[in-house]
């Protein structure tokens, strides 16, 4: 039976960049009251790396892209579309036609998308459905965010967490379809759990004609609820998107899950009865770059040797929304 109607995806290249500047745990001692041995003990964390005044959401997602299309064997000028999953954009009118420009990819439409820590799975998701219609054969998805931007340097909760990165992965029209399976979900009764909010004060134009002006309040964050929910519903979807691929678990070469919690990522292979060692885990060295997580896990993996043509990868995302949502794909032509 055809898993799918439509035409043949690949995903045919990757892509990763991350700030020059690592923040280790020891320097946040200084900011918070915290220890290395606290936050690697209760997430995996060791550093993070944070973007400085002379870099942006604009040159990692760049930079990340370049090295994407290059491993696609593409030009820039082959791009038909370009999508930005992001919740940290240098303008909040959009960075996907900045990184477009940079690139020099004047086919391409780009568009940003925002959704959260699931950004990539979502991008994904809705980047493949223009290649199944027939409509794109080169799609460049760039995942990215900067939330040291918008983190509460003063909260222990939430700052020990996150770091900046970006992925990118180029998308392409195939004969044999390697996007397996797929499933995404929200739950917007829990968006409270994770909130980076406008926050405005009241203003009178004129009399009768009042809006709101402010700004985004740094991150706020239920954390026991996050890590339940992660860890209930990430083995659930992923589930449901094996079982979409017809792909049974133990023919999983790779899961590479969204990259918040080192106990998150063993719980849910637990779950799954995944072997340690096909679980990929950058946590140490990153800590959570939201979006960007994933696409720079399966970047280093592949550069590394470890994801070779034709494994068959699980990729799951969860986070803000809430949102959660996996992927199952062999990886390459
Ligand atoms: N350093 C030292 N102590 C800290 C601390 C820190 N950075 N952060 C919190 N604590 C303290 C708390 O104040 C609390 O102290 P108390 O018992 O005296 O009140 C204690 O440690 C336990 O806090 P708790 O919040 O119960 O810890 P936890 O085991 O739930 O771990 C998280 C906290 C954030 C690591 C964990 O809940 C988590 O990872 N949640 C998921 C978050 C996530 O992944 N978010 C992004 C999703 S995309």
């Amino acid at each position: 039976m055809m898993k799918s109607s439509g035409l043949g995806i690949a995903i045919t290249g990757s892509g990763s960049a991350v700030p020059e500047t690592a923040f280790d745990n020891q320097g946040l001692t200084q900011l918070v009251e915290t220890s290395d041995e606290w936050i690697a003990t209760r997430t995996g964390i060791k550093e993070r790396r944070v973007a400085g005044i002379n870099e942006s959401l604009t040159s990692l997602g760049t930079q990340a892209a370049k090295e994407a299309i290059a491993m696609a064997e593409i030009t820039a000028a082959d791009i038909d579309l370009i999508i930005l999953t992001t919740s940290t954009p240098d303008d909040l009118f959009g960075s996907a036609a900045r990184i477009q420009a940079e690139l020099g990819a004047t086919k391409a439409a780009a568009f940003d998308m925002t959704a959260a820590c699931s950004g990539f799975i979502f991008g994904l998701v809705t980047a493949s459905q223009f290649i199944r219609t027939g409509v794109y054969q080169n799609i460049l998805l760039v995942s990215a965010d900067i939330l040291s931007r918008w983190v509460d340097w003063s909260d222990r909760r939430t700052c020990i967490l996150f770091g900046d990165g970006a992925g990118a992965v180029v998308l392409q029209a195939n004969q044999s379809d390697r996007l397996l399976g797929f499933e995404i979900r929200s739950d917007g009764t829990q968006n409270d759990c994770l909130n980076l909010p406008f926050q405005g004060e009241p203003q009178t134009l004129i009399p009768g004609v009042e809006i709101s002006q402010g700004t985004y309040r740094p991150m706020t964050m239920k954390g026991q609820e996050v890590y339940r929910f992660a860890v209930q519903k990430v083995p659930e979807v992923i589930e449901k998107a094996l079982h979409r691929a017809e792909v049974a678990v133990d023919k999983i070469d790779w899961l590479v899950m969204h990259q918040a919690n080192q106990r998150i990522l063993d719980a849910v292979a637990q779950r799954l009865k995944v072997a340690p060692e096909k679980v990929i885990s950058n946590l140490a060295k990153y800590g959570n770059t939201s979006a960007a997580s994933i696409p720079i896990a399966i970047d280093e993996a592949v550069r590394a040797g470890k994801i070779q043509p034709g494994d068959t990868i699980a990729t799951a995302g969860f986070g803000a929304g809430l949102s959660w949502g996996a992927a199952i794909f062999q990886w390459g032509r």
